[in-house]
């Protein structure tokens, strides 16, 4: 028995859903022996966003490097790999189906089981990576009850983890994921792609209290709101721009980028700390924990702490953003579980966690 009282296995990963092509060898649902990720951003920065056409060409054309090296990485080979875990969805139909071929092919020519991992489930699921990787007090997995927040360019949700495998979905954002609002924002102050790191970079230098954007703090219910935040930013801006004199196209030189950035990030940060806290304690969660690729922001990492009643588990930055490492863990306690799919299984590009 492994140290989770769960028979060891080896697991590898494939992460394919959205612009990143990732493998990964994790053993026992914790520790990461390989994770390789090739990410396409530098080729999505020029449009802005991930143009979905060129993200699946390109996971064809790295995905098999990546997997040799995932295995390379670990010093293993299929031989020694005891199921292959791949992203069946949510995330684009086009990139999905190049890393469920992989995998696919992988199961069928070595006779390996293969299972269908939900990209959100593997979010989660990067809580319980990497014990060598984790500061002190997190180096042992998460205890259950434990509410969780997903924060990614694609979804904001606030969900209850029962025990392994069993969720409750309390919530999510109505309209625009949080990363999405962070994305579209640097947009709008021309800071860069993508827009979380550039926003959290620029709000460095500037006054939290310099523009009051809303919290939309949707009382009564668990879901999210963020398109008024950033309209509301849209409109300051527009302001502004009118103040100096500027037309939209020019350069946003004389905006105070700093300020608007500190701004909004305070303003996003304040309404997932307190959402996510409420719940901990309406659902009397003994833990909590953020995954998805805007739980790296540093100023969330920090609030979500303070005076948090139980342990915080936070990823470190690697496994905050896609990578096959979560894919690979949530595949371990699918497999030790009994869970394995069929060959014929498709992508689904839209699969919501309560429906796995
Ligand atoms: O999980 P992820 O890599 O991909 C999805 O599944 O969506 O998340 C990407 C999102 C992007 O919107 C990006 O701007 C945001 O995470 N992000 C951040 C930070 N780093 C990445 N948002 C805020 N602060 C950050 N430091
Ligand atoms: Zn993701």
């Amino acid at each position: 028995m492994s140290k989770n009282n769960f028979p060891p296995a080896r697991i590898l990963g494939i992460e394919s859903s959205c612009d990143e092509t990732a493998a990964s060898v994790v053993e026992d649902g914790r520790m990461v022996l390989s994770n390789v990720v090739a990410s396409q951003e530098e080729i999505h920065a020029k449009y802005g966003g991930v143009f979905p056409e060129v993200a699946s060409r390109q996971h064809i054309k790295t995905v098999y490097t990546v997997v040799e090296e995932a295995l390379a990485q670990a010093h293993v080979g299929l031989d020694d790999i005891d199921a292959i875990a791949v992203t069946r969805g949510p995330g684009l139909a086009g990139s999905l189906v190049v890393g469920l071929n992989m995998a696919k092919g992988m199961a069928l020519g070595s006779g390996k089981p293969l299972i269908g991992i939900n990209h959100l489930e593997g979010h989660l699921y990067s809580a319980w990576i990497d014990p060598a990787e984790n500061i002190e007090d997190q180096k042992t997995p998460p205890e259950f009850p434990v509410l969780a927040l997903i924060v990614s360019g694609g979804h904001t949700e606030l969900i209850l983890i029962k025990d392994h495998l069993d969720y409750e979905r309390l919530g999510g954002t109505l309209d625009d994921a949080a990363g999405e609002a962070f994305d579209k924002v640097a947009r709008l102050l021309g800071i860069g792609y993508p827009g979380g790191p550039a926003v959290q970079k620029t709000a460095k230098e500037g006054d939290i209290n310099a523009f009051r954007f809303p919290r939309a703090m949707m009382k009564g219910t668990w879901d999210f709101s963020f398109s008024g935040v950033k309209t509301s930013v849209l409109t300051k801006v527009k302001e502004l721009r009118a103040d100096l004199g500027e037309s939209e196209n020019d350069e946003n030189v004389d905006l105070p980028v700093n300020d608007l950035a500190a701004s909004f990030q305070q303003a996003v940060v304040e309404v997932l700390v307190n959402k996510t806290r409420s719940a901990a304690q309406e659902y009397q969660a003994k833990e909590m924990l953020i995954a998805g690729g805007v739980s790296a922001n540093e100023l969330l990492r920090e609030k979500i702490t303070v005076g948090a009643p139980g342990r915080v588990h936070i990823p470190p930055l690697k496994y905050c953003t896609d990578n096959a490492a979560m894919i690979a863990a949530a595949g371990y306690y699918r497999f030790v579980h009994g869970h394995v799919s069929d060959l014929a299984m498709d992508a689904m590009p839209t699969w919501p966690l309560s429906e796995i």
